[in-house]
């Protein structure tokens, strides 16, 4: 097997991050262009996993959610919750650790891209082609009231994470 699904997504990871990179480059101060293009970037890489890769690896399962399935949905949640307030280096500094964990999770060796990979195998041509012609997510402009951090916060312990502690 040459793991195509695994490196479309994985060089993808890197992107996103690179975007990232970019936009906090210089201390002190956020690159709003480099900011929003990172947003969609993720935003777009998550609706791909949510939208197509997880549902066809689900339903070559037999229909059967994988196990780590949940786990990555409630990270995809707490991570677009924070797509939507202004980033801060607190935010950022919580969603490059919950990116961190997720990416590892999807990534390492027998990780959610190895698992939906063999279950799809028969399929990977259709898949990709399917993920090359995703529309990209509509970008939202930040929301500055608190409700939007709150949100976030709140989705952030669902997924198991705690933003006041991975901000300190
Ligand atoms: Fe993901
Ligand atoms: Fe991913």
């Amino acid at each position: 097997m040459n793991k195509r699904l695994f490196h479309f997504f994985t060089k993808d990871h890197r992107r996103v991050e690179e975007l990232l990179d970019n936009a906090t480059r210089n201390p002190g101060e956020i690159d709003m262009e480099y900011y929003n293009r990172f947003r969609k970037g993720l935003l777009t890489h998550i609706k791909m996993e949510e939208k197509t890769l997880f549902p066809a690896a689900q339903k070559a399962n037999g229909n059967v959610p994988l196990p780590i399935m949940a786990r990555l949905r409630l990270e995809h949640g707490a991570i677009t919750a924070l797509m939507v307030p202004p980033p801060t280096d607190s935010l950022i500094k919580v969603l490059r650790y919950v990116l961190d964990k997720h990416d590892i999770a999807e990534e390492e060796p027998g990780g959610m891209y190895d698992i939906c990979e063999s279950l799809t195998q028969h399929q990977t041509d259709e898949l990709l082609e399917k993920l090359h012609n995703v529309t990209e997510a509509p970008l939202h402009p930040v929301n500055p009231a608190p409700i939007a951090l709150e949100a976030a916060k709140r989705a952030l312990i669902r997924a198991g994470y705690d933003y006041d502690v991975l901000a300190t």
